[in-house]
């Protein structure tokens, strides 16, 4: 499904770490913190232990409390939610625009708006942007915060904008199987500084200092402000980071070609459809989602794909559903029709910077074959 572009360069960087005698948050992440700014077009990055650390900072650090309600999709990584939960807030679940559009949808959203909604959390899913406009619009009217869940999209640009500086806060990973990589890893960027300090602190247990000046000898008191947690990342990780971000713009170019070559491969395919073919702006590619058939049996096509040595995922189980979803909250199956139905029919197909359009086409291939035999 994926794979790591690591080269020399990571290596030598991370040696240099190892070397340096500190392996904690310190000058490495500084200046990824700086390079992902400047990359970003300038604002505050801070950099993180993972993208769940990310989405609960940014919830946190708007002080949401018990009987708040935060708006967000349900076709999404667990995480996003959970990150509502951490809080205390209600997690309330809107459904997508459609089957070429797999993004949160704005009219639910503002269906949704009570008079204790508080925030709106999007996803870009697949790198593919959400319709950042009308969100803002309605994020304005009623004054609510807008959130990005931008796991997918490092580098992806919506009228201009780099994901996850659209909305107030924008959360990342670096996963091992996301754009940039550092195992795991996160960060949060906004151009609110009153936000970006309170993140700050609360990345590291509500203190002001760093372990790094308390290392260095510049501070021995502390004093803790408000409560946080500790989401510190390392040198190591930031250190891949850095090597990762120069690498970014050129892997998602290759991931666009060879998104381009399975379009053009799968197109006309009776029983699969492809997602966001009317997608504006530039998307980072993330992942490579099709819709097969209602009629097609996705278990027994999985299997098949397997057997030809193919790996797929599904984007994603619909988080509503979840068990611990259910019998907490209450949430049923036909509450949001159109998640439930293209989780159903969702299938990922291998997409990582290492393939090539050769690969593309062999598996396009197979999953012509395993479309046209009957017992699928
Ligand atoms: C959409 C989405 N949100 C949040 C996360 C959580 O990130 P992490 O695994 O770095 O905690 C992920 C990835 O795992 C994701 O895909």
């Amino acid at each position: 499904m994926s794979d790591i572009d690591l080269g020399k360069e990571e290596e030598r960087e991370v040696l240099k770490v190892l070397r340096s005698g500190w392996l904690s948050s310190g000058p490495v992440t500084e200046r990824f913190e700086q390079a992902f700014s400047k990359y970003m077009g300038g604002g505050d990055a801070v950099a993180v232990s993972n993208g769940t650390a990310a989405l609960h900072l940014a919830l946190a650090c708007l002080d949401l409390k018990e009987g708040d309600e935060v708006i967000l999709p349900s076709l999404t990584f667990v995480a996003t939610a959970n990150a509502v939960l951490y809080t205390g807030a209600t997690p309330v679940f809107a459904d997508i625009n459609g089957r070429d559009d797999l993004n949160i949808s704005p009219d639910e959203i503002e269906k949704n708006i009570t008079e204790r909604t508080k925030a709106i959390v999007v996803m870009h899913y697949g790198g593919f942007p959400c319709k950042m406009e009308s969100i803002l619009a309605i994020a304005r009217k009623h004054n609510l915060y807008v959130i990005e869940d931008a796991a997918h999209a490092p580098g992806a640009v919506y009228r201009g904008k780099k994901c996850g500086t659209i909305g107030d806060l924008g959360c990342f990973s670096f996963f091992s199987n996301k754009n940039i990589v550092t195992g795991e890893g996160g960060l949060v960027f906004t151009r609110d500084r009153a936000l970006a300090e309170r993140i700050r602190t609360m990345r590291s247990h509500g203190m002001k200092t760093l372990s790094w000046d308390k290392y260095r000898g510049r501070v021995s008191s502390y004093d803790i402000e408000r409560l946080g947690y500790n989401y510190r990342t390392t040198e190591i990780q930031s250190a891949l980071g850095l090597i990762q971000l120069k690498k970014l713009d050129r892997n998602n170019r290759r991931r666009k070609k060879l998104v381009n070559a399975y379009r053009k491969e799968l197109r006309g395919i009776e029983g699969v459809s492809l997602p966001f073919s009317r997608s504006g702006g530039s998307p980072s590619y993330h992942i490579f989602p099709i819709l097969l058939a209602p009629a097609i049996d996705r278990n027994k096509a999985v299997e098949r794909l397997k057997d030809s040595g193919i790996q797929s995922s599904v984007h994603y189980p619909p988080v509503h559903l979840f068990s611990f979803y259910r019998n907490n909250f209450g949430f049923q199956e036909g509450m949001l029709p159109k998640t439930e139905e293209m989780s159903r029919r969702e299938l990922t197909l291998p997409l990582h910077p290492l393939m090539d359009v050769e690969d593309v086409k062999w598996i396009a291939n197979q999953i012509k074959k395993i479309l046209k035999s009957t017992d699928t």
